[in-house]
């Protein structure tokens, strides 16, 4: 080849690797340690029975300020069964409901975008009808800023009430997950992302109530089984700039939780993981470092 040829060829393989660097690049998730997490079938257990101490055991310690996952981290798996078989706080059991689904969250960063990403080995199908007939799967996680009171003892639970759709006290089958007292404008409000496994994707929040989309943060959400492992990756701007998200950067802590709804699941049929907090370079039960 002629040198002015080579520099050209360099040029070119230059630009090609300048181009791809400018798209989201994917970490090395071999190099990213996983947090496990076990979501329970939680059953109608909203905030109303959570803090009523005369029926869950927990009530006190939680309003002294110890979190969800201090007592439980350990044990979701067996609680789940409780509710799962319809032993406790279930009115509607399903037949052959998983009672947990252990999933493993990693998370990294790249100082422009947020990489969450889980998987998890699909459950025994059960016996119930499907509730979401377009979609076999779907992931979603919250995010808090420490402006709503309790998140960072219990994640998202303090979106979960007892007058919601398809809970037990529900006198509006329209009325989702909210916050007491939330508003976008006193920073009280989750946000919402959320993965389908028919290819849908939302970037949206909860504050007086949910809203599935407005957001600006969502880049990607990818999500595919191999084998009988789904794995689904995140891709959000840290900055955010749309309606209800969340803006992180490097030495942020957020409050943190999921739910999947498995095996055709709708409304409050899904599985959930206690409150975890979410470090940003820095430590959190789930870090994000830099790669
Ligand atoms: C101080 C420890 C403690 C804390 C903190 C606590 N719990 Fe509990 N929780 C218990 C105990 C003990 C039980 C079992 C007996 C009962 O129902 O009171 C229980 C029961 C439950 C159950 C019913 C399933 C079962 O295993 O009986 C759910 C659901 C639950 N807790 C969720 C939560 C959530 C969500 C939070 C945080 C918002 C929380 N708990 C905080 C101690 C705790």
């Amino acid at each position: 080849m002629q040198p002015t040829r080579i520099a050209f060829a360099a040029a070119c393989a230059l630009l090609a690797l300048g181009s791809s660097s400018a798209f989201a690049a994917a970490p090395d998730w071999g190099k990213v340690p996983a947090r496990k997490i076990t979501a329970f079938y939680p059953g109608t257990s909203p905030m109303e029975w959570i803090t009523k101490g005369t029926e869950h055991g927990g009530a006190r310690a939680l309003r002294k300020g110890e979190s969800c996952a201090s007592c439980h981290d350990e044990e979701t798996a067996d609680m789940g069964k409780k509710m799962a078989t319809g032993q406790k706080l279930e009115p509607a059991p399903i037949k052959g409901k998983a009672a947990a689904i252990p999933v493993n969250v990693q998370a990294a960063h790249d100082g422009t975008n947020l990489y969450l990403r889980f998987s998890w080995k699909q459950p025994a199908a059960s016996g119930g009808d499907k509730m979401d007939k377009d979609n076999q799967v779907k992931l979603a996680f919250m995010l808090e800023d420490n402006k709503v009171p309790g998140a960072n003892l219990s994640g998202c639970w303090e979106t979960c009430h007892s007058d919601a759709r398809t809970m037990p006290d529900a006198k509006d089958d329209k009325k989702t997950k909210y916050v007491k007292d939330g508003s976008l404008a006193s920073g009280k409000f989750y946000d919402l992302l959320q993965w389908a496994s028919k290819g849908g994707k939302h970037d949206g929040y909860v504050a007086d109530k949910r809203v599935m989309d407005g957001g600006k943060a969502l880049v990607e959400a990818k999500g595919e089984k191999k084998g009988d492992e789904w794995v689904v990756v995140f891709t959000r701007k840290l900055a955010g700039g749309g309606e209800g998200d969340v803006a992180l950067a490097a030495g942020k802590t957020v409050n943190f939780g999921f739910a999947i709804h498995d095996d055709w699941a709708g409304g409050r049929y899904h599985h959930v993981s206690l409150g975890y907090s979410l470090g940003i370079d820095t430590k959190g039960d789930i870090t994000a470092a830099k790669q």
